[in-house]
């Protein structure tokens, strides 16, 4: 079996991730936070390692800048609907996943000021464009770190310098580059910073956060929920410091068990040779794939430009029918349609029937793309 899938989920973990997350259960079990018994206290320590490995990896400032909360959507809502208000304007791009798209057209229908800066059909940003469409009244620039749909990476530190220059904020959604891509909140100049934890990070589904830089006003970003928090127990307003102001409700900590030990796995490996393997896999997949006649794969087709996610079409299939025959006759895993990116599928034209997508993880070998492509290269030679 071949997993190619890791742009949604990455698979397999590594060892220690199931390891931590059992342990938790069978060994400490406890909520963290709301009492001082010690196996409170130990579920205490493991979250706070989990924020402490976060904020190592991204070079975030402060652990406590990191809320932790369900995954990337939840952080990306927190950001945008915490932020912005009636008669602000904010800036993203065309190839933004649904989780910044929907939430921007619903604060549209608000009376949110909303442009979108297309991207070239490869899917490129120009940070000109970005600048020109800044206003007075801009409050924030919203950017997909790299494309979940055909990988492309998009220019943070070039428009995270726009963004200081005009005095606004730069929300990444790194859901795709955490743990892959070297991030540094801190020298790349982001101010908001959304992750999942289940993808490059390699911990369970249903962790992720929001890193909340020092040049956020906490008095403006709303929480998107209030309640219990186990801290100032006497108050009935919510607190007003990091990160319980926007933690409320237990914590996912058994998944954060295993989001430290998914973590550390990624510090131990270190992110550059992480990224190195990748990139050569993308290369062998990217040089594979146009080799093939009756095959058209989109992006820049620049492994370096780019993360291990390829988008490609055999012309005469539907992706549909690509995805189930590699699933069904091939044993490959893979992504088929739009990808909850409907505006990045626009801009690359393959709009609405979408893409096959080969999500390549850390744990691919150049062996299993080579399978692959041979079951590409028989599906297109049977449909010429
Ligand atoms: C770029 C991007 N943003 C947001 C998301 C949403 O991630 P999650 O489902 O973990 O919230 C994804 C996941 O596919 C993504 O790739």
């Amino acid at each position: 079996m071949i997993y190619f899938d890791n742009a949604a989920t990455s698979w397999p973990k590594p060892p220690g991730v199931a390891k931590a997350m059992v342990h938790f259960l069978d060994q400490v079990g406890a909520n963290p936070g709301r009492a001082a018994h010690r196996r409170a206290v130990e579920s205490g320590r493991i979250v706070y390692e989990a924020r402490e490995k976060v904020a190592r990896l991204l070079n975030c400032s402060d652990p406590l800048r990191v809320v932790f909360g369900q995954n990337v959507t939840e952080a990306l809502n927190l950001a945008l609907r915490g932020m912005l208000r009636t008669g602000d304007h904010v800036v993203t791009s065309s190839v933004e996943h649904n989780s910044v798209m929907r939430p921007l057209r619903a604060l549209q229908r608000q009376g949110v000021d909303l442009t979108v800066v297309q991207c070239s059909p490869q899917g490129f940003l120009d940070p000109g464009d970005v600048e020109a469409a800044l206003q007075p009244n801009t409050a924030m620039i919203v950017l997909n770190h790299g494309s979940n749909v055909m990988g492309t990476l998009l220019p943070l530190r070039e428009v995270a310098a726009i963004a200081r220059q005009h005095d606004t904020l730069l929300l990444l959604d790194a859901a795709q580059t955490a743990g892959a891509y070297p991030l540094d909140m801190q020298a790349d100049g982001v101010d908001l910073l959304a992750f999942t934890g289940h993808k490059a990070l390699y911990g369970p589904p249903g962790t992720g956060g929001l890193i909340i830089g020092e040049r956020v006003d906490l008095e403006r970003l709303e929480p998107l929920k209030r309640g219990g928090t186990g801290s100032r127990s006497e108050w009935e307003e919510q607190p007003d410091f990091l990160p319980d102001m926007y933690e409320s409700g237990t914590v996912n900590a058994v998944g954060l068990a295993g989001l430290e030990a998914g973590v550390s796995w990624v510090l131990e490996q270190g992110v550059a040779a992480i990224r190195a393997h990748e990139v050569e896999l993308a290369k062998r997949v990217i040089s594979g794939l146009c080799s093939i006649s009756g095959v058209t794969v989109y992006g820049g087709l620049d492994a370096e430009l780019q993360t291990a996610t390829v988008a490609f079409n055999i012309s005469a299939l539907l992706p549909s029918e690509v995805g189930l025959r590699l699933d069904e006759e091939y044993d490959i895993m893979c992504r088929i349609g739009l990808h909850c990116a409907p505006a990045a599928h626009r801009t690359l034209g393959t709009f609405p029937t979408g893409t096959v997508r080969f999500g390549l993880g850390v744990f691919n070998t150049a062996a299993e793309v080579d399978d692959a492509l041979d079951s590409v290269r028989s599906l297109a030679a049977e449909a010429r």
